[in-house]
């Protein structure tokens, strides 16, 4: 991660390699602020700027995409995102109560980063993980499902621990005959 909001020689190669793949840049976005937020850790104003003055984008199409999707971060978050789910599958399986338990145990509240930098919490729109509801996903990566209090309390002290947590991996329908 860098402290320093540019692009070098390295970074300018790899956008041209993406960019290289679509018609237009615009259609780049996407992969090129995936690649901004891994090398930065977030897609703050800043950041937001230098990707739109890369590619030549007006800032507010980067901000309109940064501001749509909860995976792009804002500002500087913690080691660990989380993202609880509380649209309406996750909401009626008890994603609110998630949310509350997880606020109360990190101190914290939904859009907050703990003083030491550790955790962040957001509240999000759903992942698409509806039957595993209630669930959230971790730094934009894997998903926990069908949450219980005790299940928070251990991917917290796995996360803590700097541990892998158990993360469940649902096969889906598709895959139960051993095909993947
Ligand atoms: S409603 Fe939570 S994953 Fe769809």
């Amino acid at each position: 991660m860098s402290d320093t909001n540019t692009f070098d020689a390295t970074d300018l190669a790899e956008i041209e390699r993406l960019t290289a793949k679509y018609p237009e840049k615009q259609a780049a976005v996407l992969p090129v602020l995936w690649y901004a937020q891994d090398k930065f850790g977030h897609t703050d104003p800043s950041v937001q700027k230098l990707v739109a003055d890369t590619l030549n984008i007006p800032e507010a199409h980067i901000y309109g995409v940064v501001t749509f999707y909860t995976q792009f971060y804002e500002k500087p978050m913690g080691r660990h995102v989380l993202d609880v789910c509380t649209c309406l599958s996750c909401q009626v399986c008890g994603g609110y109560d998630i949310l509350q338990y997880l606020e109360e145990k990190l101190e914290i509240k939904a859009g907050e980063t703990t003083p030491d930098g550790e955790f962040s919490i957001q509240s999000v729109e759903c992942l698409g993980a509806c039957g595993y509801a209630p669930m959230l996903q971790v730094t934009n990566d894997k998903f926990v499902n069908h949450l219980t209090h005790k299940k928070i309390d251990k991917l917290i002290e796995a996360l803590k621990a700097g541990k892998k947590p158990e993360f469940e991996s649902n096969r889906m329908p598709q895959h139960e005959n051993g095909s993947e």
